[in-house]
């Protein structure tokens, strides 16, 4: 992981630039080997002067305060869970505060260009049938994208072909753009990538459902993509994560597991899935809490995973039209249920055009979120529109709701954060935001 326990005494002082779960993480791990970090560091300015974590007593403080109290006297621990994020702390480290490469532990080189953290840090095997890419691949030029077959091939070969497939997707990108697949992808940006091909790091598995499990609900964003690509193949996604560690390309510390695009609460594997959390892993759990699973709470209670639920309406009306199934009290009592386990939850809402675009389901969507947060840890709550749509001006509807709803979580002191296809400009920012 970090590096190898018999160098931790050269290692010096220490802070740690990162103050979010990862950054709890190598805490832990620095302090089970007798090292007692010297503070954290964060670029998110609410979180400085606090203690970021109830149970530990290191304060989080901007970089610059760090260096007015220590001088250029510790070495930094780059902490975040995302490659790319990562290559931009070590390179306003080093060109803005102008800190020797040396002094970052785990420094590696980086180049900027066009690149995508999908690419970069996934590993997705889609419906069992092939390793592939997905996140907004699934909704972007899917088809173009070379696929590593895993139907016909054993887990060790399919593997070595995505890993290739990738190395060429790279390339091109950095020789020429324009001719790649992901040319116009939403993901792809202007940023700061691993330069080396061979030092793979997986820090996202994302797992799909199996042909077996349907989903309980029928969105009408996604369920047909959903389902278009499902093949009946024996389940090899536990198979392909052992050979995962076998290569060292995963790692506890760092990978956090993905249980996404299907339903995991009627998946037939899902007791071997979430069994994963025996692990080590961080896991992400995406469910429509239609069904409350007793297993998914216990490991809320117990920390060290996330539940994610789209639940996109705020009345029983457009949940059943938009959902397909009259379940709306159903899910609300859930997460009520859920919310009193303590975990992290983050609640979704996709906008989509004449189905849930209107105030009042903003608002009672809103009103549950506030009844879900009474112990304070709901961690985000996000609206984006729907993914399939183009990569254009969002319609005068959308942004007005978008506004709306930032107002009103403002009254109830609620997160939010808004997504689309495209960043947002400045003024479309300032817009929603009012800042
Ligand atoms: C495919 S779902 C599976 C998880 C779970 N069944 C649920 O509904 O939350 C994973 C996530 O993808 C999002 N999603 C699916 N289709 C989408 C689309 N067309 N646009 C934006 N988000 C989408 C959903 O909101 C959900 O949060
Ligand atoms: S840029 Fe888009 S299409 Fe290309 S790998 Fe990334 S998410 Fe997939
Ligand atoms: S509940 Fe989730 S997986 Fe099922 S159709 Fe809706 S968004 Fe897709």
């Amino acid at each position: 992981m970090f590096t190898n326990p018999k160098d931790l005494p050269r290692m010096g002082n220490i802070v740690i630039y990162g103050a979010g779960n990862m950054g709890l993480y190598t805490y832990k791990y620095l302090t089970a080997n007798g090292l007692m970090p010297l503070c954290f560091c964060d670029e998110d300015t609410s979180k400085h002067h606090k203690q970021p974590y109830y149970d530990c007593d290191l304060l989080c403080l901007s970089f610059n305060e760090a260096v007015s109290k220590y001088g250029d006297d510790f070495n930094i621990y780059i902490s975040v869970d995302n490659m790319v994020v990562k290559f931009e702390i070590e390179d306003y480290l080093v060109n803005t505060y102008k800190v020797s490469k040396g002094r970052i532990i785990n420094f590696d080189d980086y180049y900027r260009g066009w690149g995508c953290s999908v690419l970069e840090n996934q590993i997705c095997p889609f419906s069992n049938t092939y390793i592939d890419f997905r996140c907004q691949c699934r909704f972007y030029n899917y088809f173009a994208l070379p696929k590593a077959d895993w139907k016909n091939n054993d887990t060790e070969t399919a593997l070595d072909e995505f890993i290739s497939n990738r190395r060429v997707l790279k390339q091109q990108l950095i020789d020429e753009p324009e001719k790649s697949p992901c040319y116009g992808c939403s993901r792809l940006c202007d940023g700061y990538w691993s330069t080396s091909n061979g030092a793979i790091h997986f820090d996202i598995v994302a797992y799909s459902t199996t042909k077996n499990s349907l989903c309980n609900m029928k969105c009408k964003y996604c369920y047909g993509l959903l389902h278009l690509n499902n093949t009946n193949v024996e389940d090899r996604r536990i198979e392909l994560l052992d050979l995962l560690e076998q290569r060292e390309v995963v790692s506890v510390e760092k990978t956090q597991i993905i249980l996404s695009d299907g339903e995991i609460t009627v998946d037939p594997h899902r007791d071997e899935l979430l069994a994963l959390y025996n692990r080590g892993y961080y896991i992400c759990i995406f469910t429509n809490a239609g069904i409350f699973s007793q297993k998914i709470a216990d490991m809320l209670s117990n920390g060290n995973s996330e539940i994610l639920v789209s639940v996109d309406a705020g009345t029983k009306e457009t949940f059943r039209r938009l959902k397909g199934v009259d379940t709306f009290d159903k899910v609300c009592s859930n997460l009520l249920k859920y919310s009193k386990t303590g975990g992290t939850t983050e609640l979704k809402y996709v906008l989509i055009d004449n189905e849930n675009d209107n105030e009042d389901d903003i608002r009672g969507f809103i009103e549950l979120c506030q009844k879900c947060n009474n112990i304070n840890l709901l961690r985000d709550i996000r609206f984006s529109v729907d993914f399939t749509r183009s990569r254009e001006m969002l319609p005068e509807n959308t942004m007005r709701l978008f506004r709306y709803a930032n107002k009103l979580c403002a009254v109830y002191g609620l997160p939010v954060s808004f997504n689309a296809p495209h960043e947002f400009s400045a003024v479309e920012h300032k817009y929603i935001t009012n800042k």
